[in-house]
């Protein structure tokens, strides 16, 4: 049977990639985006599109009905600072959200689901440095609690209900498709519209805040890999680690400075800091590389040249 996906938050930072990459591959009549924001002219010539709120659960319905997916990639969440601001919010769109795709999903007997962690689910007690699969897990964010507990019901809907579940859990992601929103990763690409525009940037967590990272090509073969992977190498049915490379403001600056002579950057830190400080610097990924062959294939230096070619290419700082 051919497939049928539904994408849910397509018009956020990984699914305006992720969409892209699965229409090529399964054509673009294949893949149903949904999002929040209206449809428009524009998005509809590039496939289906629905308007969709994901607490909706009659909307949700209705479009599974439609559309009768075999895959779902469940990505509509409320980032770590913004959470931050809407506790109560960010906790109903991320738990409600994700119970009522997973009802959906159950309901309507779709083959796999993809359901985003992140490094938030790390707090204060966590080892920082190669932080490993399994470990204390004490994260202070609402965004991190939800993760969490998102990943808990992962694991539970898979135990109990048979729900082919995949995770993995997101570092800072970096890609030149779509801005983040309201993210403490968030600096990581605004740094380098800022490299093109200005050639300075003001960040606003401290120089040697080290962080996991991901360049955006490498998250979505994550993604897709694990998606796609035999159940039987799936042996993580919460969510798994994943590296790409790890890097503070100071080190990433540097290196655009090298690509981009004049390049310089100031610091003015706010409330981000301290989230950042409560996550890990460095992310041990051994479980995702040995069960379904994971292996990244950005350096820092790769992704800052494509980050600075592909902005380029489109125009940013062009004036
Ligand atoms: N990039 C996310 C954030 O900063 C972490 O998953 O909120």
């Amino acid at each position: 049977m051919a497939e049928k996906i539904i994408i849910l938050g397509s018009e956020g930072q990984v699914g305006t990639d992720l969409a892209a990459s699965l229409r090529a591959v399964y054509g673009k009549n294949n893949v149903v985006c949904s999002d929040i924001k209206p449809a428009t002219e524009e998005k509809q010539d590039l496939g289906p599109y629905e308007e969709l709120n994901v607490l909706d659960r009659n909307a949700i319905t209705e479009t599974f009905r439609k559309h009768k997916p075999t895959m779902v990639y469940h990505l509509a969440a409320m980032l770590s600072a913004t959470a931050e601001k809407f506790p109560r919010k960010g906790w109903d769109l991320n738990m409600e959200g994700m119970f009522s795709i997973f009802d959906a999903c159950m309901e309507f007997d779709v083959k796999r689901v993809f359901w985003p962690s992140s490094i938030a689910v790390f707090g204060p007690n966590t080892p920082r440095i190669d932080t490993p699969q399994f470990c204390v897990m004490d994260p202070n964010t609402i965004y991190g609690i939800s993760k969490l507990a998102g990943e808990r019901f992962c694991e539970y809907y898979h135990q109990k209900y048979g729900l082919d579940v995949r995770s993995i859990r997101y570092p800072g992601l970096i890609g030149w498709k779509a801005k983040p929103g309201g993210g403490t990763t968030d600096y990581a690409v605004d740094i380098f519209h800022q490299a093109l525009i200005q050639n300075q940037y003001t960040c606003f967590l401290k120089a040697d805040t080290a962080l996991p990272m991901m360049y955006m090509d490498d998250a979505i073969k994550a993604t897709i890999n694990v998606t796609e992977a035999d159940s039987n190498l799936i042996k993580i049915r919460s969510s798994y680690n994943l590296s790409g490379m790890s890097f503070d403001p100071k080190t990433l600056s540097d290196e655009i400075a090298r690509q981009r002579p004049g390049f310089h950057i100031d610091y003015d830190i706010d409330g981000r800091q301290q989230i950042a400080e409560s996550w890990p610097q460095s992310i041990d990924d051994s479980a995702a590389r040995n069960d379904w062959g994971w292996k990244p294939d950005f350096s820092l230096e790769t992704m800052v040249s494509e980050m600075l070619k592909q902005l380029s290419k489109m125009g940013v700082g062009a004036n």
